[in-house]
């Protein structure tokens, strides 16, 4: 059995949400817990449009289906309320990560070539059978992104 360094993972990134109505989502937690959305951006290759609500010391994401062949669609199909999607684990380097986690037998979906998210930032993402059932994204911090 081969272990990876669990050093690569230096945080929780955010929790992310699939949502079937983004402004409704982000009323229903500005009024009920009192939390602030920022600004909506659209991701069009994964075919997203998202908020960021920022805790601090992570985030929650939320996201709704930009077009009605976007991934997270099928989601919605299956969860036509919404519901956790992911969870995303900051890690220092990407390409190394996702090159140990493939060595240590884990699937990092796609055909292994790195993609942005909507600040730039280099993404993968983790089969959910190699994390206990849980789909995961790793990320990896810019620089200027850091503690805030
Ligand atoms: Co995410």
């Amino acid at each position: 059995m081969t272990y990876v360094n669990s050093s690569m993972i230096t945080g929780l990134s955010h929790v992310s949400i699939v949502v079937p109505d983004l402004a409704a989502a982000i009323a229903k937690l500005q009024q009920t817990y009192g939390l602030a959305a920022g600004e909506i951006k659209v991701n069009e290759e994964q075919g997203v449009r998202m908020t960021y609500i920022d805790l601090g010391n992570a985030k929650i994401e939320l996201m709704e289906p930009s077009r009605p062949d976007s991934p997270i669609a099928k989601f919605l199909e299956r969860n036509p309320k919404g519901g956790i999607h992911h969870f995303c684990l900051g890690v220092e380097n990407v390409e190394q990560t996702t090159k140990d986690l493939r060595a240590a037998g884990a699937q990092v979906l796609g055909a292994g070539n790195v993609q942005l998210n909507v600040h730039g930032e280099r993404i993968a993402f983790v089969h959910p059978r190699d994390f206990l059932g849980a789909l995961i994204e790793l990320e990896e911090y810019k620089s200027e992104d850091r503690g805030g």
